[in-house]
């Protein structure tokens, strides 16, 4: 993950901004720099490739002094990790570092380019330091063009702020990727991680969605979305790593659930080239040579499988067979060369999946694979490694590795439909919107989490929960029911909505809870005719739609679960927040081990 540093303080800044980087450096980085503001209001800038060490030579060959000031690590991902890409990023006299992404960036650099503006790079984050710099020229004052330059952004990111001429201040916005603020003696701090800002304070805030804040040596002063000043409770953190890390949340899978809007943005601009709206094509694979993607994995893994199996069907006209890894490699499949076999896996690990794709070499197959361990055996023995960039998940109940598997499916998909001429130009265009609009569409999802809560709460009252779903979003109920068992231990069983009438309509008796995944799409009136059929026989039936949805059905708002409106690309990615938020309260309510539920191991290196 991108690690963010800032001080405003009285004393040499610049070894102390490397500290509180060095501590989230574990997580691997390929770029770093800083900039520091001298009492005087000068501001020196240090940039440089590969580990933090680098910059650390930097520095010594070329001294930057100053008392204020921020800093980043950036694991590269759209962009190579060159020195002109790495933070802060620079516009006259602001400068700025960010995790995250601005999805409407090539509007506002239109917009600057036409007010005469020159660019130095292709990033997003220089167009916010651009933005902040000219609303600076108009009013001359920080604080209003930070809240002007917030108003114009859309995203999910996390923004520190340094002025030129201003030693005395750094500016700093959450809005879908965390930030902290620490306070100290005569000092101020902000970080992308309590453990980034061990070394100094261990007194602490999280801020909130939308929050931003101004932080002096003397004051913090945060302020709701509305620009209301508000106040975030201050906690003590305690200095060891695990619980630094588990921040505000009670569990990992509560952190990592929450993390999915920051996480999702890292994997899309991993492939997605932001200025031409286009899926980097994947020199290593061309998809004119296959009949047919075979996808293999197994559990949460092959869920997202078959989500992609949706979209490759329809995006690039390819056939598609989705395998479950342990029942494939002990049949005798029939494969053919012609066959791109493609692997999903967190852990890069997981024994089924692995012999599986061994078994598929041993015949000759392309081997790809979307993996989340980037050293993993699975990572090193395919042909073609595909990452997802979740970071570590810890949580045993795989959450953001998920989503970050489906983002990284969908632009299979894009990529073998562009490939194989079975979409344009204007409709990739189209997808890849949708989909870079996903990171800020989760973060709105994760606003229902009360909704959530409650609902969860009353499934915990019964013995079973069934979830229903039709075309993408029946592998979503599978993963919603699977995601209840294995963390609340109730027993949950999910049909495509279609096949009820085959059997397990029996089942439904009178208040038997069931989770109807169905945001408003061309399948909505054969969804709501079966849910219909249930709730004529008394079911209790709980419906996670759009506002859409809510509009044409008739379920009462409170058994609703209201998903943000969505582009249809992106609306698998954010309905499984809401699978999880009602998994996650439900282990909560139950008093299970949510990070490490009975039986489970994180991962399965034994059949
Ligand atoms: C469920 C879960 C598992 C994994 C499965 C595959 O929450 O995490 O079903 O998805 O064990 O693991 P990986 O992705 O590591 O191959």
């Amino acid at each position: 993950m991108c690690g963010i540093v800032g001080i405003v303080g009285e004393i040499t800044v610049a070894d102390r901004l490397i500290e509180g980087l060095r501590r989230v450096e574990y997580r691997g980085y390929d770029s770093a720099g800083i900039a520091v503001a001298g009492r005087d209001g000068h501001v020196e800038r240090r940039r440089a490739t590969g580990k933090l060490k680098e910059l650390d030579r930097v520095l010594d060959a070329n001294p930057a002094d100053g008392v204020t000031g921020i800093a980043h690590t950036r694991w590269a991902t759209h962009g190579a990790p060159t020195e002109t890409n790495a933070h802060p990023h620079r516009a006259g006299r602001v400068y700025v570092v960010h995790n995250g992404i601005i999805e409407n960036f090539r509007e506002l650099r239109d917009e600057m380019e036409a007010a005469g503006r020159r660019f130095e790079t292709q990033t997003d984050t220089e167009v916010v330091a651009q933005v902040i710099d000219y609303e600076l020229e108009k009013s001359g004052d920080p604080k209003a063009a930070f809240e002007a330059t917030l108003h114009r952004l859309r995203g999910a990111f996390a923004l520190a702020v340094l002025i030129e001429g201003m030693p005395d201040l750094i500016m700093g916005a959450r809005e879908g990727a965390p930030l902290v603020v620490g306070f100290g003696e005569g000092e101020g701090f902000l970080g992308s991680d309590p453990l980034a800002l061990a070394p100094f304070t261990q007194r602490v805030a999280y801020l909130e969605e939308g929050d931003y804040v101004f932080v002096t040596k003397r004051k913090t002063e945060i302020f709701d979305r509305k620009g209301q000043p508000a106040r975030r409770q201050e906690k003590l953190v305690q200095l060891s790593a695990a619980l630094a890390e588990k921040g505000n949340y009670r569990h990992f899978m509560e952190k990592e659930i929450h993390e999915q809007p920051e996480v999702i943005a890292r994997t899309l601009t991993h492939y997605v080239d932001p200025f031409r709206l286009v899926v980097r094509p994947f020199e290593s694979i061309d998809f004119k040579q296959y009949d047919r993607i075979l996808i293999v994995a197994c559990g949460t893994a092959g869920y997202a499988g078959q989500v992609a199996g949706y979209w490759i069907e329809q995006i690039a006209g390819m056939p598609v067979r989705n395998e479950v890894a342990s029942e494939f490699r002990y049949r005798d499949p029939a494969v053919s060369k012609r066959d791109l076999a493609l692997f999903i896996s967190q852990s890069g690990e997981t024994a089924d999946t692995l012999a599986a794709m061994r078994f598929c070499k041993d015949r000759g197959l392309t081997t790809a694979v979307v993996v989340n361990a980037a050293h993993s055996t699975m990572a090193r023995e395919a042909d073609i490694a595909l990452p997802t960039l979740a970071g570590p998940e810890i949580g045993v109940a795989s959450t953001k590795a998920f989503t970050c598997q489906l983002a990284a499916l969908a632009m299979i998909a894009i990529n073998a439909g562009r490939a194989r001429g079975h979409i344009d130009a204007n409709r990739e265009k189209e997808l890849v919107t949708g989909l870079l609009e996903a990171p800020r569409d989760v973060s709105k999802a994760l606003e229902m989490e009360d909704e959530a809560k409650r609902i969860a709460g009353e499934l915990t009252q019964s013995r079973s929960v069934l979830y229903l779903g039709r075309g993408v979003y029946y592998p979503l109920a599978q993963e919603g029911a699977l995601k209840l068992k294995e963390i609340s231990y109730l027993h949950a069983e999910a049909y495509a909505a279609g096949e009820l009438k085959h059997g397990p309509i029996a089942l439904i008796e009178e208040n038997l809870p069931v989770v109807v995944v169905a945001p408003h799409d061309h399948l909505w009136d054969k969804t709501m005719s079966t849910m219909q059929e249930v709730a004529a026989r008394g079911a209790r039936v709980i419906l996670v739609t759009d506002s859409a949805g809510l509009a044409a059905c008739d379920v009462k708002r409170e058994d609703v679960i209201l998903l943000p409106d969505c582009a249809p690309i992106a609306s698998p990615i954010v309905a499984a927040v809401a699978i999880q938020l009602l998994a996650y309260h439900a282990a909560v309510y139950k008093g299970t081990d949510v990070d490490q539920p009975r039986n489970l191991a994180k991962s399965v290196t034994v059949e």
